[in-house]
C-alpha cells in the first residue's frame, strides 16, 4: 500500500505524541510495511483511507492498534549474553550480599516486548542462585503494547524463539512442549508480574527497584525524552541498584546523574551519590 507524505506525517506525529518514538523521514518504508496489514485487517482499502478515518476521529483504539503495529518489538532470550554474565557473575552476587537482611529483590523490566527478557532473569537466578528461593523476588516485566505483553504472559514460544538463545539444557528444563509450540512452566511464568506501562506517561507506583534492564528501548526516543526518562529512573533505583541499557544506548551526554560500573564482561550504570 503506498503512503501520501501527508499520511506518513500523520502517523509520524501520532506515534510521537503517543510513544514517543520518532521516526525519520527515511523511515516511511516501515510506516507503509507495518501498517498495511493492520489497515487491512480493519478493513479499509488503502493507507490513505486508514489515515482519512483517523483524522477525521477515528477512535483512541485504533490509535492505540496503530502505534502498537509501529513499535519494533525485536528481542531474544539472553541478549546480548555479556549483560546477563554481568549479573551472574557481579551484579547478583553483589546485590544478594547486601540484601542479606530483608532477603528481598526488585528487578523491572522496562520494555520487555515478548517476555524472553523477564523470563531470562527468571532463569538465571533459578540456575545459579537457588537460595533465593526462600527470599522475596518480584521481577515486574512492561511494556506500552498490549499485544506483546499479551503473548509474554501466555508464555508460548516458536523453535526459532527458544534456540536464539536458550541452549537445549535449558529449553527442557523450563519450558514443555505444547503443540508445535514451547510453552514456559507455570512456576517460571509466576515468577514474573506483566503489566502496561507507557514510559512517556506518569509512572504508577513502583516498588525501590534493585535492578531495572531498560534495554534497547531508549534508542527510539529524541534526547528530551530519554533524559526525562533517565531521571524518573533514577528516582525509582535503590542508589546501590543496577541499571542496564542496550549495548548501543548510554547515559553519557544525556543524564550527570549516573556512573558508569563495570559488572564482570558488561556495563552498568548506578545514581551516582550527590556531591
Ligand atoms: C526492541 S524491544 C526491546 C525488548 C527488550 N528490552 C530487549 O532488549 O530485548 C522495544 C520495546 O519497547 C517498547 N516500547 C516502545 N515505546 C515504548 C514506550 N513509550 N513505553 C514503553 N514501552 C515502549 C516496544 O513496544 C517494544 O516491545
Amino acid at each position: 500500500m503506498a503512503l501520501e507524505p501527508e499520511d506518513f506525517h500523520y502517523f509520524r506525529t501520532l506515534l510521537q505524541r503517543r510513544a514517543a518514538i520518532v521516526l525519520e523521514d527515511e523511515k516511511a518504508y516501515l510506516v507503509e510495511s507495518r501498517l498495511s496489514v493492520l489497515s487491512h485487517r480493519e478493513g479499509f482499502g488503502s493507507l490513505n483511507a486508514l489515515a482519512t478515518h483517523m483524522r477525521s476521529g477515528g477512535g483512541d483504539d485504533l490509535q492505540r492498534k496503530v502505534v502498537e503495529a509501529m513499535t519494533t518489538n525485536e528481542t531474544s532470550f539472553f541478549r546480548d549474553n555479556h549483560p546477563f554474565e554481568g549479573l551472574r557473575l557481579i551484579g547478583f552476587p553483589e546485590l544478594i550480599r547486601r540484601r542479606g537482611a530483608d532477603r528481598s529483590l526488585n528487578v523491572w523490566c522496562a520494555a520487555c516486548s515478548t517476555g524472553q527478557e523477564p523470563y531470562s532473569v527468571a532463569i538465571l537466578l533459578r540456575e545459579h542462585f537457588p537460595l533465593l528461593e526462600k527470599w522475596n523476588i518480584r521481577i515486574i516485566a512492561s511494556d506500552l503494547s498490549t499485544e506483546v505483553l499479551e503473548r509474554a504472559r501466555l508464555g508460548g514460544y516458536c523453535n526459532a524463539e527458544i534456540t536464539r538463545g536458550l541452549s537445549a539444557r535449558l529449553a527442557d528444563k523450563y519450558f514443555r512442549h505444547k503443540g508445535k509450540e514451547w510453552q514456559v512452566r507455570d512456576d517460571l511464568r509466576q515468577m514474573v508480574e506483566f503489566r502496561p506501562l507507557n514510559l512517556i506517561d506518569a509512572w504508577p507506583a513502583l516498588p525501590s527497584l534493585d535492578l531495572i534492564l531498560l534495554r534497547n528501548v531508549l534508542i527510539y526516543f529524541d534526547v528530551p525524552t530519554k533524559r526525562t526518562i533517565l531521571e524518573k529512573v533514577r528516582k525509582v533505583l535503590r542508589p546501590d541498584g543496577y541499571l542496564l541499557l542496550g549495548g548501543s544506548e548510554t547515559t553519557l551526554n544525556l543524564h550527570t546523574g549516573y556512573d558508569r560500573v563495570a559488572i564482570g564482561p558488561s556495563i552498568a550504570y548506578q545514581p551516582r551519590a550527590e556531591a
